[in-house]
């Protein structure tokens, strides 16, 4: 692969399917399945092409780390140039790991607690987007005990129609747990002015994951930055920055993706006279498509008229499909060109645990591999040990080099914080 951007992350080369220049029999070979692979280079490039979308307005992207929060794919997009967007202490912990410094962390998250508060003050986290008084209130206390001065921004809830593919991934409709009610956000950031110990730098929103339709997030930014333009009048000296989340789509079953192009124009219009900095948290936009699980067939049979594949991959290592009824492109590694209807299903003890259902696919049998497509975002960080599996292993490929990022769990990994016989107290 040369230095430019990348045609696509995945390719057949000789009749077999490669991350870059490297061959995912190879890979299967020497890890062994199930295994995520990652291309370092389909990365970079969706990160590229989001920031260059907003080239001419002052902007950071802070990557979403709950996407996928291997270290080395945090280490990558900070060589890129990201900052991050948290939302827990473990989140801080392996950013901070990574090679982030706390100036580039945006903290957001509705249910934080005091020690997570702490530590992002400890680190000097650059904004914690706060979603209630109460946590407003904690903040200020606990930067009053530190002897400091949080930086704060208010995570209003714009409250528009979000549409997404599932109803799980929309935050920021009316009565949604996330965030400041639209109505109480003014009176909020006049409380924030009045408390000693935190600095009202920004307003932030993040109304939903896999955002195809930019209507409802216009109209949720337009909001935002009137609901700006007030706050100021009211007297926030400090106000300067507009987060506007994460939420961009991409294409998992050949649909539309969101175009950064498309995307920022609507932004700049948005924000144009608003004298902000705009911060952006994309996660699966950076990550998603650049990604595979790469699971071998175990067994191949039919039962009340339905042909299955059963792969050594399951429900625990991708939970998508189950979770959201989520499509992920099913394709052999190396296709022999003949195709089958087939349910491609896991191992789990649940009728649940598929990642496709009759669906048309390549025809494969017990030993060939798979590629589920489209696994680089929500899929390792969603895995589980669910049935005792050992979490799969992560491989990040560099044009023709690649390395396990992370191990393959074993089965002492499994049972390390466990007690075979309880340490009893009677205290
Ligand atoms: N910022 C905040 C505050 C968020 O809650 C999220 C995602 C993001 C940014 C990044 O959104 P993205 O750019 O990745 O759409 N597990 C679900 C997705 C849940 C998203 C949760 N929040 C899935 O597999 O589809």
């Amino acid at each position: 692969m040369g230095q430019g951007v990348l045609a696509e992350p995945f390719g057949l080369a000789d009749g077999t399917l490669h991350c870059e220049s490297v061959s995912l029999t190879r890979i299967a070979d020497a890890v062994g399945t199930p295994t995520y692979v990652y291309s370092a280079g389909g990365i970079r490039d969706q990160y590229r092409r989001l920031d260059e979308a907003f080239a001419g307005v002052p902007h950071r992207l802070h990557y979403s780390v709950k996407a996928n929060s291997s270290l080395a794919v945090l280490a990558l997009l900070r060589e890129a140039g990201a900052g991050v967007d948290i939302v827990s202490g473990g989140e801080l912990y392996r950013a901070l790991l990574a090679g982030y410094s706390g100036a580039d962390v945006v903290f957001s998250g509705v249910g934080k607690t005091e020690r997570e508060l702490d530590e992002a003050l400890a680190a000097g986290v650059s904004l914690i987007n706060v979603e209630s008084k109460g946590e407003l209130l904690l903040v200020d206390d606990i930067a009053r005990r530190r002897a400091s001065v949080a930086p704060v921004a208010i995570r209003v809830n714009p409250e528009v129609d979000v549409h997404t593919p599932h109803e799980y991934t929309r935050t920021g409709g009316r009565g949604h747990k996330f965030g400041v009610a639209y109505d109480e956000a003014r009176a909020l950031a006049a409380l924030a002015g009045r408390l000693g110990n935190v600095r009202l730098l920004g307003l932030d929103m993040h109304i939903g994951s896999q955002i195809a339709n930019f209507g409802p997030f216009d109209a949720a930014l337009a909001r935002l930055v009137s609901l700006l333009d007030d706050i100021r009048r009211d007297g926030a000296p400090d106000l300067q920055y507009l987060d506007i989340g994460g939420g961009l789509a991409v294409a998992y079953e050949g649909e539309e993706p969101a175009d950064p192009e498309r995307f920022a124009v609507g932004v700049k219009a948005a924000v144009a006279g608003a004298d902000v900095r705009l911060i952006l948290e994309p996660g699966r936009f950076l990550v998603a498509n650049a990604g595979v699980l790469l699971t071998r067939v175990l067994y191949r049979k039919r039962s009340g008229g339905t042909e299955y594949l059963v792969t050594d991959a399951g429900m625990n290592d991708l939970v998508r499909p189950s979770h959201y009824k989520a499509y992920h492109h099913v394709e052999a590694v190396t296709p022999s060109g003949r195709r089958l209807v087939a349910s491609v299903v896991g191992p789990v003890c649940e009728s649940g645990d598929f990642f496709a259902l009759d669906r048309e696919t390549d025809e494969v049998n017990p030993g060939d591999l798979l590629a589920l497509r489209s696994a680089g975002a929500y899929g390792f960080v969603m895995a589980s040990n669910y049935n005792s599996r050992p979490r799969p292993a992560e491989v990040l490929v560099d044009r023709a080099r690649w390395a396990v990022v992370t191990e393959r769990e074993s089965y002492e990994s499994l049972v390390r914080a466990e007690w075979v016989t309880p340490d009893w107290r009677d205290d």
